[in-house]
């Protein structure tokens, strides 16, 4: 198959770009930072220079590259710095999300693309209401707390649109197996707190297994909303000191919910304490899926013995917001 990847030069782009090569998929891979040519050739792919946001270059590009598949994997959050207002932190990645979607969904209309494949994310949306774990048949949070909102909507649009068209949309859990991995800076240095009883929900996927289910879901008819997520969501108080053990790191701080609120704010808040997270059944079902790292504490573990001690750039931490 013919596959278009947009953000083919991102920590979940790369991976999918090899495994596409390596199962004798023709690729063309876009990026934006200039220095990012080579990387994708080497991988492979034929390298094309694109911003998503520009519209009229997304249809020239598409159209020229005469894809049979469309993949959307393009955010910016390379150099976010996360505040105690996510919205802020997200901008440029919602943007990706609506105008960048909408951008590739009209050129994949015009060029008679139908496969269309698109980033999602799997934890901190649903209605926290219930049991921690969500299907995605479950509800969406129906009023996103401040801070959270335009990003909330932003995913919302990216879904629907998405599957308006045909097309499938992958709510990936936490992305974790690259260096430039957002967590390990600040576990490392205890920047990142328990909040409360740390009973906020996460789903995390290895890269690797998060590009296997793509690859999967390119040979699906859509529409179709699939969690990528791995078999063990957790609450933080359970997967953060583990994280912590196998960094080297000291454990976790404690910190109560007032403290968060007031230093972190409230989106901090929700993650470590309220947040739901996702079943992957249904992508396993219908996709054939099946993990290489089933659940974060192999993953982490065969992870980040590997990377031993090399640390990624500073993050803002939520505990700094
Ligand atoms: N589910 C998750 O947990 C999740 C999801 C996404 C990212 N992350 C994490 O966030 C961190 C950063 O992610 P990343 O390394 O993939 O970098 P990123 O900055 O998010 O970039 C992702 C891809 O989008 C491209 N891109 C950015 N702006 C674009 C635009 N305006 N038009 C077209 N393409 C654009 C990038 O191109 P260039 O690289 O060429 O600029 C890259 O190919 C990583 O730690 C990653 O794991 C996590």
């Amino acid at each position: 198959m013919r596959v278009f990847v947009a953000g083919a030069s991102g920590a979940i782009g790369t991976r999918l770009v090899e495994q596409l090569v390596g199962q004798g998929h023709e690729v063309i891979g876009t990026y934006r930072s200039p220095g990012n040519t080579r990387r994708i050739a080497a991988l492979g792919a034929q390298p094309v220079s694109l911003d998503l946001l520009d519209a009229v270059a997304v249809r020239k590009a598409v159209l020229a590259a005469e894809p049979e598949a469309i993949v959307h994997e393009a955010t910016a959050l390379a150099n976010a710095r996360f505040t105690r207002n996510l919205d802020r932190s997200f901008k440029e990645t919602n943007r990706l999300r609506i105008d960048g979607t909408d951008a590739l969904l009209a050129a994949a209309r015009e060029a008679g693309v139908h496969r269309f494949v698109a980033q999602s994310f799997a934890s901190m949306r649903h209605a926290r209401e219930g049991g921690p774990i969500k299907t995605e048949d479950d509800p969406l949070d129906p009023a996103p707390i401040r801070g959270t909102r335009e990003s909330s909507a932003a995913m919302r649009h990216l879904d629907e649109a998405v599957t308006a068209a045909g097309g499938i949309a992958l709510r990936y859990g936490g992305f974790y197996g690259a260096d430039n991995d957002g967590l390990v800076y600040p576990v490392r240095k205890r920047q990142f707190p328990i909040v409360g009883d740390g009973g906020g929900y996460f789903s995390f996927v290895h890269l690797d297994d998060a590009a296997a289910a793509t690859v999967l879901a390119l040979e699906h008819d859509g529409p179709a909303i699939y969690n990528i997520v791995d078999d063990e969501p957790a609450p933080v108080h359970e997967w953060l000191p583990v994280l912590a053990d196998i960094l080297g790191a000291e454990p976790p701080r404690r910190v109560p919910v007032w403290l968060a609120r007031l230093f972190a704010g409230g989106p901090a808040v929700m993650m470590g304490t309220d947040s739901r997270a996702a079943s992957n059944a249904k992508a396993k079902r219908d996709l054939g899926w099946t993990l290489r790292y089933p659940s974060w504490r192999q993953g982490f573990a065969a992870t980040y013995a590997r990377q031993a001690e090399t640390t990624p750039a500073p993050r803002a931490s939520l505990a700094r917001g």
